[in-house]
């Protein structure tokens, strides 16, 4: 199973497969999803320390692009974990004085994952 390190919490392990902001939460971190893991809200967006996937659902990149943060930071709600990861949560519930993280993400990646090589996208 991968490793999950989050800086400042620590680590766990998850199931592979697992979405990166379920793995979070399920590591006991108030990681926040106030879309419900849609790609529309980059409150789950975080910072790779390592393990970055080099691939990225189209809706991730739309949104990156459009918000300023391509190249920034990622979304965990459009990220499987398929391999050890170092990630720091830039925006959990306790910080940012909401009364929930929002809507639960579903299991499998939302809209349904199209996962392009980033060296491709960037080539658009
Ligand atoms: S963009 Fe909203 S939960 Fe990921």
């Amino acid at each position: 199973m991968p490793t999950i390190n989050i800086v400042g919490f620590g680590t766990c392990e998850v199931a592979e497969g697992t979405r990166l902001v379920k793995a979070i939460k399920a590591c006991g971190v108030d990681i926040g999803h106030r879309c419900g893991g849609f790609a529309r809200c980059t409150t789950c967006r975080v910072e790779f320390i390592e393990g970055e996937p080099d691939v990225m659902t189209r809706a991730e990149y739309e949104k990156l692009k459009e918000s300023g943060l391509f190249g920034k930071v990622r979304l965990a709600c459009q990220i499987v974990v398929d391999r050890d990861m170092t990630v720091k949560p830039l925006m959990r519930v306790s910080e940012q004085g909401w009364s929930d993280p929002g809507p639960e993400p579903e299991d499998s990646v939302t809209p349904e994952a199209v996962f392009i090589p980033i060296s491709e996208l960037e080539r658009e």
